[in-house]
Order: structure tokens, then sequence, then C-alpha cells
């Protein structure tokens, strides 16, 4: 498994786009709050002036992003333009439709490249984020945060409630169980821990570090775009 069918993802977003924000709080019991708010410090840190937060969805990170670095120039991105329409309307300076896979910028663009729950739902993980390093400055940096699976105590019940306690509650908010179904056997597949930071170095990115977060459920990945 290398990716995701672009024409199924980007049908099942447009369906559940009115409802994405309250149903992820409720099924991360609000956690997806505080794992962004802990991005949002760590790309404040980074002091950036131009930050891309590439299949933004509704806007929920770029807006931390605004928030944490109000001196950044933000600009969010997602090939679904009824996500995005949130993300305008919520207040995201800049949104563009854009395929994360192809993206129009020039090399070097951006001090940081953001990708939040998006990178797992893309044709082809080595080529998305080979593409985003592209457009980040040397020395800048790429920010991924995504499921993950936990490993030890937490593998079993975790496993349990992904696939047969969410896509129950998420299909009772939204009408639209399959979409969940859907996103537990993406997370089965998505390559997390050595293997991403794997396809990190890959991408040619440095200095690459993960951060599981929550017991593994979730984990940060970071790199630096080699200097020249
Ligand atoms: C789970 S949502 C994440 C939204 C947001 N980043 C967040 O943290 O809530 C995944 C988003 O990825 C977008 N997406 C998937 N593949 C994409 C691609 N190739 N190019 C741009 N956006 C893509 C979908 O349209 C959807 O809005």
């Amino acid at each position: 498994m290398t990716g995701q069918d672009p024409k199924f993802v980007k049908g099942a977003f447009a369906k559940i786009a009115d409802r994405y924000v309250l149903t992820n709080h409720v099924l991360s019991m609000g956690t997806d709050i505080l794992w962004r708010k802990k991005v949002g410090r760590m790309v404040r840190d980074w002091k950036p002036s131009r930050i891309l937060d590439v299949a933004t969805g509704t806007g929920d990170l770029a807006l931390e992003m605004q928030k944490k670095c109000p001196d950044a120039k933000v600009l969010g991105t997602d090939f679904c333009p009824e996500m995005l329409a949130h993300a305008t309307k919520g207040g995201v300076m800049e949104t563009e439709v854009a395929d994360a896979m192809n993206l129009r910028f020039e090399d070097g663009e951006f001090d940081v490249v953001t990708v939040a729950f998006g990178l797992r739902n893309m044709e082809n993980w080595q080529e998305a984020l080979t593409e985003m390093a592209r457009v980040i400055k040397p020395g800048g940096h790429l920010l991924v945060l995504d499921f993950s699976l936990p490993r030890g105590v937490l593998k079993k019940p975790y496993g349990f409630y992904l696939n047969k306690v969410l896509p129950k509650i998420a299909g009772l908010l939204t009408g639209q169980r399959e979409a969940y179904q859907y996103l537990a056997g993406s997370i089965g597949e998505f390559p997390s821990g050595e293997k991403m930071l794997g396809l990190f170095e890959k991408a040619g990115l440095t200095n690459c570090q993960w951060i599981p977060l929550s017991g593994g459920i979730a984990s940060i990945y970071t790199g630096e775009a080699l200097r020249k």
C-alpha cells in the first residue's frame, strides 16, 4: 500500500464537510484540539514568515497557527472545495483549491509546510512528502500530524475502538458510516514511527524526528529541508 484513491477521498470529505469538526471533537474527546495546539507551539518556535498548511480541510490547524504566529502569512490549501469553504468562512487568511500531489509553488517558497490528518489520505505518501519538501526553504521545516497505531497494551483496545465503535458513532453523527470505516482502515495501512521517518529521509529531509502523542494514537513527524 502506498496511498489512497483520490476520487474516493475527495467525495468522502465533500459528504462529511458540514459535520467534520464536530465529529472530530466527539470521536477524539477533544484531544485533537490539544494536538493542534502543540503543533502551533512548535511552529511558533521556528519563527516562520510564510506557512503553507496542505490539506487544510476546515482550517483548524491553519487557524491555530494564525493565532500562535500573528506575524506570519498562512495559506491553507485543499483539493476538496466543500471542506475549504469552511476554512475560508472560519477566517483562514488565504485559501486556495490545490492538489498536494502537484503544488503550483516555486521551490523553497515557504518557511514551514504542515499537514494534519491529510497525508494519510493522499494518493502516494512518498511522492506527496517529496512535493511538500520541494516548496520548503533550505533550513525550513515540514511537520506532519497524523494518526498512528499505539504499540503495547493499548494496541488491542484501540483496534477495537477504531474498527467497531468509531464507525458506529461517526455514522450516527454524519450519516456516512462508510467514510469512517475507511478512516479505520486507512490508519492501519499508514506507515508510522521509523517507517515514516524513512519516507521523510527519502524526501530529502534531515534531522527527522518522531513525537508520539497520547500513547501513540497520533504522531507528529518533523524534518528540515537541507541547507544549500
Ligand atoms: C481529515 S481532513 C484534515 C483536515 C485538517 N487538516 C485537520 O487537521 O482537520 C483531510 C483533508 O485532506 C484533504 N486531501 C486529501 N488528499 C488531498 C490532496 N491530494 N490534495 C489536497 N488535499 C487533500 C481532504 O480533502 C481533506 O480535507
